[in-house]
């Protein structure tokens, strides 16, 4: 098991942590950013009267899955957190095991909340809202976390069991590919179980492998972009 890293409490990809769940959010420091002096609503599905500083707007669109159905992508907003929290406790164990690589039954509040900030740049996470019942809910997350080292961005996924296999995870993993690359990270780092062909087909079908390494069932993938296969000029 790859020992755990500065920029672990953002991505968790089967890291685990020397503090436990509790201390996740207190190693990390990760205030809310300010919000921007202008209210700007959204007419969107979440609630909120500011966007944070930094909130990259241009990522917000519609997705159509390959069944038809349309979801919503947009950046994370710091009140996301109940809603990871919720979209937690609907996994599956093997999907939050794949994702955590320990069994997190719920999810810590200060570790949500430290997953729901981030600052659009060194730290960057993309959600799917699908419409459900009585408002929207999330069903994927996709981040990358470039804390850790200045030139390589760590990067971790789960889809919602329900939603997988529809094409939702490759459009995740070419949007958080695509913008990393707008903010000048190339180079990416996975955490992924040995046995997870999913994933792993993943990263060898859209990115070039510098690196591959496996202990204790855990493979590490050290990557760079393919610029032709997630359409950002070379
Ligand atoms: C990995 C994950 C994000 C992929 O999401 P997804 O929405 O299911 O992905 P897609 O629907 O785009 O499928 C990706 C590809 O995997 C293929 N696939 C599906 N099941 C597979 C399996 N058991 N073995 C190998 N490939 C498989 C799909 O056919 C698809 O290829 P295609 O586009 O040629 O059809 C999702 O399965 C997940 O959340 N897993 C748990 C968390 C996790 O593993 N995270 C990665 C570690 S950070």
């Amino acid at each position: 098991m790859p020992r755990a890293k500065s920029s672990d409490f953002s991505s968790f990809c089967g890291t685990g942590h020397p503090a436990g769940p509790s201390g996740w959010g207190s190693g990390a420091s990760a205030g809310a950013p300010a919000s921007h002096p202008d209210v700007r609503r959204r007419d969107y599905n979440v609630r909120v009267t500011a966007l944070p500083d930094g909130y990259p707007i241009e990522l917000e669109r519609k997705i159509t899955l390959r069944d038809g159905t349309v979801v919503s992508i947009r950046p994370i907003l710091p009140d996301d957190a109940a809603r990871l929290q919720e979209l937690h406790g609907r996994l599956s164990r093997d999907t939050a095991y794949q994702r955590f690589f320990a069994i997190v039954k719920r999810l810590p509040p200060d570790w949500a909340r430290v997953l729901a900030t981030v600052d659009y740049r060194r730290r960057l996470a993309l959600v799917v809202e699908a419409p459900a019942g009585a408002g929207p809910e999330l069903i994927a997350v996709g981040r990358y976390d470039a804390v850790g080292e200045p030139d390589i961005a760590e990067v971790a996924f789960v889809v919602q069991d329900s939603w997988q296999n529809r094409g939702l995870g490759t459009i995740l993993f070419e949007e958080i590919l695509r913008a990393a690359a707008a903010r000048s990270y190339r180079r990416f780092r996975a955490f992924v179980l040995a046995d997870n062909r999913r994933m792993l087909d993943l990263i060898t079908r859209f990115t070039r492998v510098e690196s591959r390494t496996s202990e204790h069932g855990v493979t590490e993938l050290v990557f760079g972009l393919l610029p032709e296969r997630v359409g950002v000029s070379a």
